[in-house]
């Protein structure tokens, strides 16, 4: 399946995912006058957010949607895949990414890419999912999925890597692991709970079956999930769990 997404859809359902990021900022710790690239920029809010404090910040997505979007925000974004970047060598002092690069599917050629583009003594920081994230609701959508005939819809969507594994492929391709951390963070989720959490995450799963069948999927995988992840006042939180690290070249 290839995900797609809406920016309106992601503004009402995934907000929380910028408004979380303020330990990965800290993290990479932005210099005034650096050039850094945001991997996944998405809508730009957070691109945005890294310009504000003096640094020259350039987007790249793989979704023409969320690109517009940023460069409606006055973010200069690209359209690009991670595993092909369309920069020249030794151009960025970082490289700055959260909640995108499990998404990614060429893993090594992305981190190929990511350390080409670099410039000696560079920084490669990210969060992203690690190893157990969302395993609640991946296992009930799964499981709904199959009664339906269509098990194969979630497997391999994205990649949730532990940080041994990923600290030694970030090595395999020269980068020296100053830091990295696994970090359970259940996440309280916004007024269109688990069913609006489907539709934006999984619309890619969703767009792959028969259309009548959708709607179906998702209420039953929202009653499959109900007892574990949503609270008596009617509140929803997803279990993630994030991998975040700081890599240099
Ligand atoms: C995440 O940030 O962990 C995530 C985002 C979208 C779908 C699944 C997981």
């Amino acid at each position: 399946m290839t995900q797609t997404w809406d920016p309106q859809e992601y503004e009402k359902n995934g907000a929380f995912v910028r408004e979380l990021a303020g330990e990965v900022l800290e993290w990479l710790a932005a210099k005034p006058g650096e050039r850094i690239l945001d991997l996944g920029c998405g809508d730009g809010q957070l691109s945005k957010r890294i310009a504000a404090g003096g640094v020259q910040v350039q987007g790249v997505d793989a979704s023409p949607e969320m690109v517009a979007a940023a460069c409606l925000r006055g973010i200069a974004a690209e359209q690009a895949i991670a595993e092909a970047l369309p920069f020249p060598d030794a151009t960025f002092d970082a490289v700055f990414s959260n909640a995108a690069l499990h998404w990614v599917r060429g893993q090594h050629a992305m981190m190929r890419e990511v350390q080409r583009v670099l410039k000696p003594g560079g920084r490669f920081v990210a969060e992203m999912g690690g190893h157990g994230n969302i395993a609640a609701i991946r296992v009930a959508l799964m499981a709904i999925l199959t009664r339906h005939g269509h098990g194969n819809e979630e497997d391999g969507v994205n990649c949730y890597p532990t940080p041994e594994g990923y600290q030694r492929s970030l090595e395999k391709h020269g980068f020296k692991v100053q830091r990295m951390a696994l970090i359970p963070r259940p996440t309280q989720l916004p007024a269109g709970g688990m069913a609006g959490w489907l539709r934006t995450f999984r619309r890619g799963v969703f767009e792959g079956l028969p259309a009548e069948l959708r709607e179906t999927v998702v209420a039953e995988t929202v009653a499959l999930l109900a007892p574990a992840l949503r609270d008596e006042a009617g509140n929803w939180v997803a279990d993630y769990v994030r991998l975040r690290f700081v890599a240099t070249t």
